[in-house]
């Protein structure tokens, strides 16, 4: 190990690793170092940037604590996180596509009826939400759970904002026997990831904006299905094609449809003008490719 040499370097560190026990793990770090020792070739990394790097993931580390996580924000704004989604969701024709789940999700909500609304203080537009629950072969599931979470009108989810009552905009939602969900929630906006971080300060550096294209989140599982984890992105958003997290997928961009009719919103128990979102919901069988 005594000749130094810039490739002799990185031989070394992989050979130190040869007797690793578990074969994966000395996969991934096999081509972790392969690869990082290989950036650090091509933009001949300074003394400075190396200095800058560490700072930089220590006051990443120094941003987390057990309400917040810089590190997944990070891998977020990076399109990491998106990119494991990929490879570990490569869908079934027809089901529904997966999206990130972000760091906002609160287990513990309210299981509510059909059709009540998940706002806590009538704040926002209101929108309908409803369709079904299916199996790839179109087969309705019954006792299928939605658990749905979104911002305030502020764009601000509730655990971020004092305002706001406790568990605010999240519930959890039951289909019937013939697979149909509805639920009450208001119109998302689109709003800004958290930048008060070194997260933001390496948006900022990079010229990017930190915004997210308006969307509902849903969490959506039934027994013998794989769970998906998903949005229901606003048709028309500004931001569907700079989402600062890359979750942006076409299939679940969504007509928010404006109605006004005092009729149709005495049936949903809503306050006019309100929007309706119709979406059906495919999941995979356990097992199913
Ligand atoms: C969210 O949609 O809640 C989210 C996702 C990634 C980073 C920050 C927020
Ligand atoms: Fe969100």
């Amino acid at each position: 190990m005594s000749n130094n040499s810039e490739e002799q370097i990185t031989k070394n560190v992989l050979d130190s690793m040869a007797q690793t026990p578990n074969p994966r793990l000395k996969q991934v770090m096999t081509s972790l170092i392969t690869h990082l020792h290989a950036f650090i070739r091509e933009v001949e990394l300074t003394e400075d940037e190396w200095a800058s790097g560490i700072q930089f993931l220590t006051s990443t580390g120094h941003m987390c604590n057990d309400k917040r996580q810089e590190f997944i924000l990070l891998s977020d704004i990076n399109g990491v996180t998106m990119l494991v989604d990929a490879i570990n969701h490569r869908s079934a024709d027809g089901a529904t596509e997966s999206t990130i789940f972000g760091p906002f999700y609160r287990s513990g909500a309210q299981e509510l009826p059909m059709g009540a609304t998940i706002s806590k203080d009538g704040r926002g537009e209101p929108v309908v939400v409803t369709g079904c629950v299916l199996s790839t072969d179109e087969t309705p599931i019954p006792n299928a759970l939605l658990d749905v979470w979104e911002t305030a009108e502020n764009g601000l989810y509730e655990q971020q904002d004092p305002e706001q009552p406790d568990m605010n905009l999240r519930g959890k939602f039951r289909t019937d026997r013939e697979g149909r969900y509805c639920f009450v929630g208001i119109k998302p906006v689109s709003y800004a990831i958290p930048e008060d971080g070194p997260v933001g300060q390496l948006l900022q550096a990079l010229g990017r904006h930190p915004f997210r294209p308006a969307h509902i989140h849903l969490l959506i599982s039934a027994d013998g299905f794989a769970s998906v984890t998903t949005h229901l992105f606003v048709k028309g958003d500004p931001y569907l094609d700079s989402d600062a997290v890359f979750g942006t997928k076409d299939s679940l961009i969504v007509d928010f449809i404006k109605h006004h009719s005092e009729e149709e919103a005495a049936r949903y128990h809503v306050a006019t003008p309100f929007y309706m979102v119709e979406y059906d919901f495919v999941l995979k069988r356990l097992g199913e490719r």
